[in-house]
């Protein structure tokens, strides 16, 4: 690769806590080397807790042949809450579905966190994206520990909320911004660019039989451990939703860096609801543009869902 296209590549965090869908997520953005540089992973509890997630990244960077990426460990619960997980979703082990061997390589040493300060403080002002596919408390804390890194970011892409489909977790709440409100709170205050990835467009995202048969058909290995994964968290959302397949949330986070011409949104103000016992972790999206409140987020709504398929499946089948 010469040093133009290198330079051309989006420097890009991605913090996860996976989840089959987040492990949907890193495979697609390990299969787009052209135009993701993947600077590390730094991993934070949620979907299980973080023994398990922190493990989980590793074996996905195993199973796409990336022992050389460097996998940070990060908070192990959130800011002012415990932990709440999604077992229920994901399994046991959050991955559930292949027969995983043990991971061999190891984390990085040091905190999430300080990896996140560390990195956008070296790297140039404005060419770092963090990509958000859990809650976000390792955000929120690099934020709090070094409040000077907010303006050195490019962008944060996330995964989290929900508007106008309601919640997933309650009826208002989404999951990444439920298990960890305060910290959402601090990030969508903070002032830093957001592209925000709510339920109103993952919902669109269904994992359909015969998209499913095109993975498969793909017969790699790294495809056959997704489907093997997808298979197993389909079941709960299909049954739960009545419908052909379940949402794949997290690699709408990843499609949008490699063809954001797949999504509609606008530029809202966004807030979070920190108190109300009834809607602890809603996301209050003024779509409407009803308040004077400042716009800090580009909200989508609509995706292309074929094109974002056609793009996963391509992606994962560079995998080898
Ligand atoms: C989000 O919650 C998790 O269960 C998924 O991995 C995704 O990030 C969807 O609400
Ligand atoms: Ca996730």
């Amino acid at each position: 690769m010469n040093e133009l296209r290198k330079s051309e590549r989006r420097k890009i965090i991605i913090d996860t806590d996976p989840g089959q869908d987040d492990a949907a997520a890193i495979m697609m953005a390990f299969g787009s080397p052209d135009e993701l540089d993947i600077l590390g992973l730094t991993v934070v509890a949620g979907n299980v807790p973080l023994a398990m997630t922190e493990r989980n990244a590793r074996l996905l960077a195993e199973l796409c042949g990336r022992p050389d990426i460097a996998i940070y460990a990060g908070a192990d619960a959130p800011l002012k809450r415990p932990l709440v997980t999604a077992e229920h979703v994901h399994g046991k082990t959050g991955l559930d579905g292949p027969d995983w061997p043990e991971p061999q390589m190891q984390l990085a040493p040091g905190h999430a966190v300080d990896f996140i300060v560390e990195t956008l403080k070296r790297e140039a002002p404005g060419t770092v994206t963090l990509c958000t596919l859990g809650p976000l408390t390792n955000i929120a804390l690099a934020f709090q520990k070094a409040p000077e890194i907010v303006p050195l970011i490019r962008e944060i892409v996330m995964m989290g909320g929900g508007f106008f489909e309601g919640g997933n977790i309650t009826p208002t709440a989404e999951f990444n911004v439920f298990v960890d409100p305060e910290a959402a709170d601090i990030v969508f205050r903070a002032g830093a660019p957001i592209v925000m990835m709510p339920l109103d467009v993952t919902h669109k995202v269904l994992t359909h039989k015969a998209r499913v048969e095109k993975l498969r058909a793909l017969g790699t290995k790294p495809a056959q451990a997704m489907v093997a994964m997808l298979q197993f968290f389909e079941r709960f959302d299909a049954e739960k939703y009545g419908s052909d397949g379940a949402p794949l949330h997290d690699p709408t986070v990843i499609a949008y860096l490699l063809r954001p011409d797949l999504f509609k949104g606008r530029r809202c103000n966004v807030e979070v609801e920190v108190t109300s016992p009834l809607t602890v972790g809603m996301t209050v999206v003024d779509w409407w543009q009803v308040t004077d409140r400042k716009h800090n987020a580009l909200v989508m709504r609509d995706i292309d869902d074929d094109g974002f398929f056609a793009l996963l499946t391509e992606r994962i089948g560079r995998l080898q």
